[in-house]
């Protein structure tokens, strides 16, 4: 049987409860379709602070750089807040993501018919089956420009600073466009080029890239308005490409769109196979040890893994589909329970690996 050398990263908070969940279905999905997780279990984030001192250990990244996949759950936490910035949990993550070299984050978010009631929107604004991918630019721009402390008229201030270079925008705009064609043929890409330098190069660069892909429609939009167009008319958009920060925020808004940021799961990859797999959300402090985490978004995020990573589709398929049917059958974590749903119903982190197992 085909060996994969997976690395995991659980993390803090939420993480090893809803990680635990996702290790579950990859283990399971091998047997049914005939091949082997290895999974190696490292340290990053708060949890490795702890332990070594450092958010992102050596031998972490060593051992992610050489595995055939990362599953990631989460970092970060309250007790880790007042750290100054090189040392915070989160940093282990931007360090993964740029050691990795993964440029390109994944974000789709699609509104499972069965979570329709979820949906914080109207119906008749939601529309059939919203169903968006963002692609977020991962490993440029303000999270990795020029930041630090100064002084401004005698008065303590802080700076940060983006910076997009013409081939970084290339290839996340190429990415895009090569989405689009599997998808529903459009493309728009989000900026904020009457204010910001770097969104005018990047506006500029992303036409231009738009010429390679005459089948395709692209268009361009200022990040306010897209803020606003998403929960105004989301049936709009199929592949929205954009910069590490607008992505990040404009990630969280649209998984609201399918119910809960629970269920958003996330693909970060590069010019290799190797690929770096987390749900969108982050370690939520306020419910962690509770089991009360939804684990779909980090099943739907293995899931990702299987098709982009591991190069075993009908695997991936088959994870999508349990998810699926685990919320046909009115299976549901409390972040996506409603007045209606019954109490018998209304699952916990494990009972939800159990149901979505169960259908697989
Ligand atoms: P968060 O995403 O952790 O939580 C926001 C809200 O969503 C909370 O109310 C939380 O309970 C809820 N939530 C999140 N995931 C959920 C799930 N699976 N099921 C049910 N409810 C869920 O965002 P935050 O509170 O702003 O950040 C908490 C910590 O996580 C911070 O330290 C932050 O830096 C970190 N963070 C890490 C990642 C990551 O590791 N990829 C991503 C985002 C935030
Ligand atoms: C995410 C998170 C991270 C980001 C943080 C924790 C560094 O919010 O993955 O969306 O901003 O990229
Ligand atoms: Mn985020």
């Amino acid at each position: 049987r085909t060996t994969y050398h997976i690395a995991v990263i659980k993390g803090d908070g939420i993480g090893p409860e809803i990680v635990t969940e996702a290790m579950k279905i990859l283990h399971l999905a091998g047997e049914k379709f005939g091949f082997l997780c290895q999974f190696h279990e490292v340290l990053a984030g708060g949890c490795a602070i702890e332990a070594t001192g450092q958010a992102l250990p050596e031998e972490t990244l060593e051992a992610c750089l050489a595995s055939d996949s990362v599953l990631l759950g989460a970092v970060g936490g309250p007790q880790w807040d007042t750290l100054p910035g090189e040392k915070r949990p989160e940093r282990a993550l931007l360090g993964l993501r740029s050691g990795l070299d993964l440029f390109t984050n994944l974000r789709p978010a699609y509104l499972q018919p069965a979570l329709a009631h979820a949906c914080p929107l109207k119906p008749e604004i939601v529309g059939e089956g919203m169903d968006i991918l963002i692609v977020r630019e991962l490993t440029g721009g303000i999270y990795f420009g020029k930041r630090g402390r100064t002084k401004v008229n005698g008065a303590p201030a802080a700076f940060d600073t983006e910076c997009y270079s013409v081939p970084e925008i290339q290839r996340i705009c190429r990415v895009a466009f090569e989405s689009a064609r599997k998808r529903r043929g459009h493309v728009t890409s989000v900026d904020k080029a009457n204010v910001l330098e770097s969104s005018r190069l990047w506006r500029t660069v992303f036409h231009e890239i738009a010429r390679e892909y005459p089948d395709v429609t692209a268009d361009d939009m200022f990040i306010d308005n897209a803020a606003m167009q998403l929960v105004h008319n989301p049936a709009q958009f199929d592949v929205i490409v954009t910069t590490n920060m607008f992505g990040d925020i404009l990630s969280d808004e649209a998984s609201m769109l399918t119910g809960s940021i629970g269920m958003l799961p996330s693909a970060s990859l590069g010019a290799t196979r190797l690929g770096m797999y987390e749900p969108v959300h982050g370690s939520a402090p306020d419910i962690a040890g509770k089991g009360l985490a939804n684990p779909l978004a980090t099943i739907a995020s293995a899931a990702m893994m299987l098709r982009y990573s591991l190069d075993q589709p009908a695997a991936a398929d088959a994870v999508d589909r349990a998810i699926a049917a685990a919320l046909a059958d009115g299976w549901r974590t409390a972040d996506i329970a409603d007045a209606s749903t019954p109490e018998e119903k209304i699952l916990s982190t494990v009972q939800m690996g159990e149901a979505v197992a169960s259908l697989l």
